[in-house]
């Protein structure tokens, strides 16, 4: 009989090559392309080579993914990768994914995963605590903050729907639910209206400030407008560090006109939220507990390798009642040291994402992750006056949490454009593009906790020379 184990020898031997693996990507990574050039004939080969009938053995197939793989990899963890929102994973993150894959835990029902569900009800209620949530608060890891916004509108549906939503679906509306949200709001909140059935005609995107803020005067009058043409307002979608410039909405405000209005207030925290952890910043967040829900994702100022996000909901029964099904085939056994996280979300089989979060408090201490936010925001903060500093430069934002826009002072978009793909191609640093009030610009986001002061003094260094 074929066995699919490995013996005791095969077993050191896979963990020693892991081990090399990961200690050389380490040593290397200052050395490594941001982006390197792609070998596209190595990737055609790949595309196109047959799975062998016999195994090549444990050697081979780490020499493959030394020789194939990872270079032909981006070096997300590299000190100048500052591109869109994205940092590294931290150090114990990989050996916490083995184990997690050896375990194979379902986080459906506790049945399949006693100690995972208590894992991440931990993590989860930790999260909760950094922003003030009650104990009633609840929520779930999700494959990420599209994923988490799209279950808080799901359960926002559930809750402001006038009827029962689940027997009738949006079909026996004659008046639109409508939800609101900024126009510097990530492309999630559309997507998730567009997949629940709303309609992109109902997603109101309100006006910011010259901050990059939501206009709360505007929000009050464009609900207002809408209860008076006939439609129905139920969820505001706010953002606690929005994608572009890390504007943080004003959420006192936006928290009061939902309970004036009866409106279900979301945040979107998946950038910004989890700076939550710097105490600098933190006064500026702790109103995301006026939320009704709020999308966080550690796989970004955690560093926990992709995938982890997480959905917080201030009543945790809210969720229950928007995703708990029943049928014959599964147990549905309550106890109080356990949770079902089945009855959380859409999914039934789930990963135990929560453990390489858990592994990562608990090697590196809260204390490091405090640290690393400082770090980011100090760096961001150094590269923000550098920029206003210097004539070649022309700020786009201010500079709020990690995020810096900015573009080469009397130059067109198309010569930013161009310096920036210079930056890319040669491979000095990943930098992501930005628009903002119809200019292109350059943008920075330290979300790596690696990035020194050197990094961004080599970054403008080579942007002066280029521009
Ligand atoms: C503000 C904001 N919301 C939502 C998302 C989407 O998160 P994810 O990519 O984890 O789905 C991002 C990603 O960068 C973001 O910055």
């Amino acid at each position: 009989m074929t066995s699919l184990a490995l013996s005791d020898a095969d077993i050191e031997r896979a963990g020693n090559q892991l081990t090399a693996l990961l200690r050389s990507f380490e040593q290397s990574l200052d050395a490594r392309p941001v982006l390197p050039p792609v070998d596209r004939a190595v990737l055609a080969e790949l595309r196109v080579r047959p799975f062998p009938l016999e195994g090549i053995g444990i050697d081979q197939l780490f020499q493959d993914i030394a020789a194939k793989v990872v270079p032909n990899s981006t070096t997300i963890a590299h000190p100048r990768y500052l591109a869109y929102v994205l940092g590294p994973p931290n150090g114990i993150a990989p050996f916490a994914e083995a184990v997690a894959a050896a375990l194979n835990q379902n986080c459906n029902f506790w049945q399949l995963s006693p100690a995972a569900s208590v894992i991440e009800r931990k993590v989860i209620s930790w999260l909760a605590e950094l922003f003030g949530f009650s104990k009633q608060a609840g929520g779930i890891i999700t494959s990420g903050g599209s994923m988490a916004t799209l279950v808080a509108m799901a359960t926002a549906i559930r809750e402001k729907f006038p009827g029962d939503f689940r027997q009738t679906g949006l079909q026996s509306l004659a008046a639109p639910l409508v939800v609101y949200t900024s126009e510097e709001a990530h492309r999630c909140v559309e997507k998730s209206a567009a997949i629940l059935g709303l309609g992109l005609d109902n997603v109101r995107k309100i006006p910011v400030d010259s901050e990059f803020r939501m206009r709360a005067d505007l929000l009050a009058a464009a609900v207002r407008q809408d209860r008076e043409a006939g439609k129905q307002p139920f969820c505001v979608v706010a953002a606690a560090g929005t994608i572009n410039t890390g504007a943080i909405d004003p959420l006192d405000d936006i928290a009061e006109i939902c309970a004036a209005q009866n409106l279900w207030l979301h945040v979107d925290g998946a950038y910004g939220a989890l700076f939550v952890l710097s105490p600098g910043i933190k006064d500026q967040l702790l109103a995301c507990s006026r939320a009704d829900s709020i999308a966080l994702d550690p796989h970004k100022l955690l560093f926990a390798p992709l995938e982890a996000g997480c959905v917080i909901v201030r009543d945790r029964e809210k969720l229950r009642h928007a995703f708990g099904f029943s049928a014959s085939y599964i147990p549905d056994q309550q106890d109080p040291l356990f949770t079902n996280f089945m009855d959380y979300g859409p999914q039934l089989s789930r990963s135990f994402k929560a453990f390489k979060i858990w592994c990562s408090l608990q090697v590196f201490g809260v204390n490091a992750f405090v640290a690393a936010a400082e770090h980011m925001l100090e760096i961001a903060r150094y590269l923000g006056e550098k920029i206003r500093g210097d004539a070649q430069f022309e700020p786009m934002a201010p500079v709020k949490l990690s995020a810096v826009c900015f573009r080469l002072r009397n130059a067109s978009d198309a010569e930013n454009q161009r310096i920036l793909t210079r930056l890319i191609d040669e491979g000095t640093a990943l930098l992501g593009p930005v628009r903002i009030g119809g200019r292109f610009g350059i943008r920075a986001c330290i979300t790596n906790y690696r990035t020194t002061r050197e990094d961004i003094d080599l970054i403008l260094d080579r942007l002066r020379q280029l521009g």
